[in-house]
């Protein structure tokens, strides 16, 4: 029977399945990422393995793992894996498509709203017994109905984003590297460069994964096309925004304000992030609802499922290894 490793503790609808095909099942046991030592000993003689995206799935993984022969991510990214090493030794790696594109986007709004209505500053002032009475000038934010959304990265996820704006009667653009005509139709949304995405949007938001093409795709000289009263929601990944530009950007004024679920160096952050009140900070939750959550422990088992009864996993990454059996 083959033996599984999973990394970290996750819902356990999917151990179930795994366990219900007589797998031999170990899961972490800590309340923790393993480090690596303790990693690279305890896939020594496993089959597969579940991994997170603080797993570093790279040569030193594979000569360790040596009877691993599919890796399923427990996350839609999978920028931890080095792929083409993957494909060369013959490994399948699976992702998490689809069943969290409305987790994240939904926290991509959750961010947008906190951001334009100042809602977790507001928190705090009750929280700390500032609120004396109302207040006609207190907290003003912006409208976010009638005005123009950027989408950056126009796929799954935020395709599912750009479709929630129908209610807010909202223009929508969009850059990707691929048009996308569904998006066209649908939302409708309309496909132009990413300068006129930055420079005509009130609300930009980036779905797109992190690729040696988007490492600081918006930095100093984006932010700077960005109107002032501009908004960026980041919950795809960190490095995809230069940090310090960021900081700067916030600082002085060049846009009006980010949410961030996401950070370059996790879990690290550029200090002075936390000293701005223009900034809404989540700790990597884009995917964190029990429903995303489920179905993504599910699809990773029927990965691994799939794979060890000979079928060609659901939601492979790396279609390329086929040709190497
Ligand atoms: C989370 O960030 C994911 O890629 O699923
Ligand atoms: C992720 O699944 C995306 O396509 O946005």
């Amino acid at each position: 029977m083959p033996k599984i490793l999973v990394t970290r503790r996750v819902i356990e609808d999917g151990i179930n399945l795994l366990l219900s095909k007589g797998y031999d099942v170990e899961i972490n046991p800590h309340n923790r990422p393993l480090t690596r030592e303790e990693l690279l000993e305890k896939i020594k003689d496993k089959d597969a393995v579940i991994t997170q995206l603080v797993d570093r799935v790279d040569k030193e993984f594979f000569e360790a793992g040596k009877n691993v022969k599919i890796v399923a991510n427990y996350a839609v990214g999978y920028d931890n894996i080095d792929l083409e090493e993957a494909t060369k030794r013959g490994i399948y790696i699976t992702n998490t498509p689809n069943v969290l594109n409305n987790a994240t986007a939904e926290l991509a709004w959750t961010l947008l709203f906190s951001v334009a209505r100042k809602v977790i500053v507001a928190d705090r002032f009750m929280r700390t017994g500032q609120y004396k009475g109302w207040d006609p000038l207190l907290f003003l934010g912006k409208e976010i109905t009638g005005k123009t959304l950027g989408v950056i990265g126009m796929g799954r996820i935020g395709f599912t984003f750009a479709k929630m704006s129908k209610g807010f009667n909202m223009r929508v653009l969009y850059y990707d590297l691929y048009r996308n005509e569904t998006a066209e139709k649908e939302i409708p949304a309309e496909f132009v460069d990413l300068d006129t995405l930055l420079k005509e949007s009130d609300f930009i938001s980036i779905h797109v994964p992190l690729t040696s093409q988007t490492r600081h795709l918006i930095s100093e000289k984006e932010l700077k096309l960005m109107k002032k009263s501009a908004i960026l929601i980041n919950t795809s990944r960190g490095p995809v925004v230069d940090e310090k530009a960021l900081v700067k950007a916030l600082k002085e004024g060049w846009i009006y304000g980010a949410g961030l679920d996401v950070y370059e160096r996790e879990p690290e952050f550029e200090p002075e992030l936390s000293q701005l009140e223009n900034v809404v900070m989540l700790p990597h939750i884009g995917s964190a609802t029990e429903e995303a959550r489920r179905g993504m422990s599910i699809l990773c088992a029927e990965n691994i499922i799939d794979f060890f009864e000979g079928r060609i996993p659901r939601t492979l990454v790396n279609k390329e290894v086929l040709n190497k059996r």
